[in-house]
């Protein structure tokens, strides 16, 4: 044994140096009142293998131009110091309207093994995006989106925090195997101006995997879409967000495919929704195995929100039913949702801009606890258990359901009044 670990630890080194070769690293050059990102593109080919990329502390770098990582294999970008947008909202128009736009200010496209890391320093390791400015004056002409993660295998996404982003913060797409966790995005308005678009993070790949992230924004905390299997979001913090969803699925057509989605232990506070499904009118495939489980709701307007009859309004009448498919719903499961509904008469969130708002629902009394708006012969298997909730008012909790829609039980008595749990809710 004795000799075996001796031999070990002597041959360890050497074959660690001639599989791996040298470890390199790049410190992201500052220069003050200059934009940072040339020199970094400049010299990024030199460190696209085995090697760290720095932006180091104590140090606000300018990004006031797009940075585009391209087919990492063992890198990580790590953000120590703070990272600043251009002020200029014409500048990062510009760029975003450019035909070599990437599709985000900052791109990770391809590659293997791949991490960005922020910090734990409170003081820094954050990204801002000047987003208030945006806000103030609703300027939604060429925003920019944050991240784009696009066809990375084996990648984490750590400690990132993003303070006031002008809109989308992290797009995943067609990655897989990739851990997003302990990340911080702040999109909270000083004022009434709301900011509107600042998803949090979109999922679209296999077996992602998302913990402990907090999240204050004004649209889609975490929206599964097109495509997307395997998806894990777990002890997150949601507030002011438009909910844990998935879609929009179906448009135009589209075949759709959502696959084994758990969302677990987070708080929603504040937000329109808890947890969302929608799919357009006349979409295609499915959407199956979908649990959204020990959600803790506290003042949200629909806790519980199913809709396979999505479609413009502003378009004129939906199409009819009988004529066009629907995307196909299987095995969802609402499971341990607590919490409070925001039933205040004339409260108004704050995305809502026209008059009937965006999200309202037709016959709706504010007091639903669900609403499942299905069609026929589409949704199988769907099921709300161990609900508790109640209103700010006092009043008793509803629930919204078309009894012709479904062929089992859904955990309630399905219909527009109150809400009763039934055999498979208990
Ligand atoms: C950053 O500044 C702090 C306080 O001045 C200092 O303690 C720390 O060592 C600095 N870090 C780096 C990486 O320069
Ligand atoms: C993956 O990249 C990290 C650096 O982010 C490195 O430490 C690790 O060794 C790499 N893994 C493999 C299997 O090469
Ligand atoms: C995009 O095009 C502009 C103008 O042609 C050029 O200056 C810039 O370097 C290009 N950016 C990228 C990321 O290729
Ligand atoms: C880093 O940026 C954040 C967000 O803009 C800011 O609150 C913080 O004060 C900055 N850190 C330093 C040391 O300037
Ligand atoms: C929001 O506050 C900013 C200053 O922080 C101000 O310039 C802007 O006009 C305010 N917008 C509204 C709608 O109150
Ligand atoms: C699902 O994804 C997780 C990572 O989030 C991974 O550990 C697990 O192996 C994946 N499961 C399957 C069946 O691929
Ligand atoms: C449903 O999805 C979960 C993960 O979200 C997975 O663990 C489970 O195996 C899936 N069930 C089936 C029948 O595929
Ligand atoms: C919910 O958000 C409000 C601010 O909007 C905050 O004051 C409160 O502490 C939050 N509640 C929890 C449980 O985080
Ligand atoms: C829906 O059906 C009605 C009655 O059959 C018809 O008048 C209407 O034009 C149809 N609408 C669409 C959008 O196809
Ligand atoms: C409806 O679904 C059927 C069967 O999958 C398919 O053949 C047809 O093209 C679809 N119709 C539309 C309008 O997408
Ligand atoms: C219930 O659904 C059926 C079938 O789609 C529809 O004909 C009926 O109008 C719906 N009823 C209500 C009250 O929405």
């Amino acid at each position: 044994m004795m000799f075996m670990r001796m031999l070990l630890s002597l041959t360890a080194p050497l074959a660690y140096a001639t599989i791996t070769g040298a470890w390199s690293t790049f410190v992201v050059p500052h220069t003050n009142d200059a934009d940072d990102t040339p020199a970094l593109m400049a010299a990024i080919s030199d460190y696209t293998s085995d090697a760290s990329v720095v932006f180091e502390a104590n140090t606000t770098y300018n990004v006031w131009s797009p940075i585009t990582f391209s087919h990492l294999t063992n890198v990580e970008v790590v953000i120590s110091g703070n990272l600043t947008y251009p002020k200029s909202i014409e500048t990062v128009q510009g760029y975003v309207a450019a035909a070599n736009y990437s599709g985000a200010w900052f791109s990770f496209i391809g590659g293997n093994n791949v991490t960005l890391r922020g910090s734990t320093d409170p003081d820094w390791g954050w990204v801002d995006g000047h987003g208030q400015q945006w806000w103030d004056i609703m300027q939604q002409t060429n925003r920019p989106h944050g991240w784009l993660f696009k066809d990375v295998t084996n990648g984490i996404i750590t400690d990132v925090k993003i303070y006031k982003p002008v809109a989308w913060n992290f797009a995943i797409t067609g990655s897989s195997n990739v851990h997003i966790f302990n990340n911080i995005i702040l999109a909270r308005s000083d004022n009434v101006s709301f900011p509107f678009n600042t998803d949090g993070f979109s999922a679209g790949g296999n077996n992602l995997l998302f913990e402990n992230n907090y999240v204050v924004n004004g649209d889609d905390c975490l929206t599964v879409g097109n495509g997307a299997k395997n998806i894990t979001w777990r002890d997150g913090y949601c507030e002011g967000s438009h909910g844990l969803s998935v879609g929009s699925l179906g448009e135009n057509g589209q075949v759709a495919s959502v696959e084994n989605v758990l969302f677990e232990s987070t708080i929603m506070n504040r937000t329109l929704y808890a947890a969302r499904f929608k799919s357009w009118t006349g979409g295609n495939g499915a959407a199956i195995n979908i649990t959204w489980k020990n959600i803790i709701f506290i003042d949200v307007m629909f806790p519980i929100y199913i809709t396979q009859n999505y479609w413009d309004q502003g378009a004129g009448a939906p199409p009819n039913s009988s004529s066009v498919n629907e995307t196909h719903i299987e095995n969802f499961l609402f499971d341990q949702f607590v919490g409070v509904i925001n039933d205040t008469p004339g409260y108004v969130e704050g995305s809502c801009i026209t008059d009937p708002c965006w999200y309202y629902v037709s016959g709706a009394t504010g007091k639903e606890a669900i609403i499942f708006d299905l069609y026929p012969n589409t949704a199988t298997n769907i099921v709300v258990k161990n609900l508790v909730a109640s209103t700010l008012s006092g009043a008793p909790i509803a629930a919204m359901c078309n009894s012709s829609t479904i062929s089992s039980d859904v955990g309630f008595v399905c219909w527009n009044g109150p809400y009763v749990p039934t055999m498979a809710g208990l």
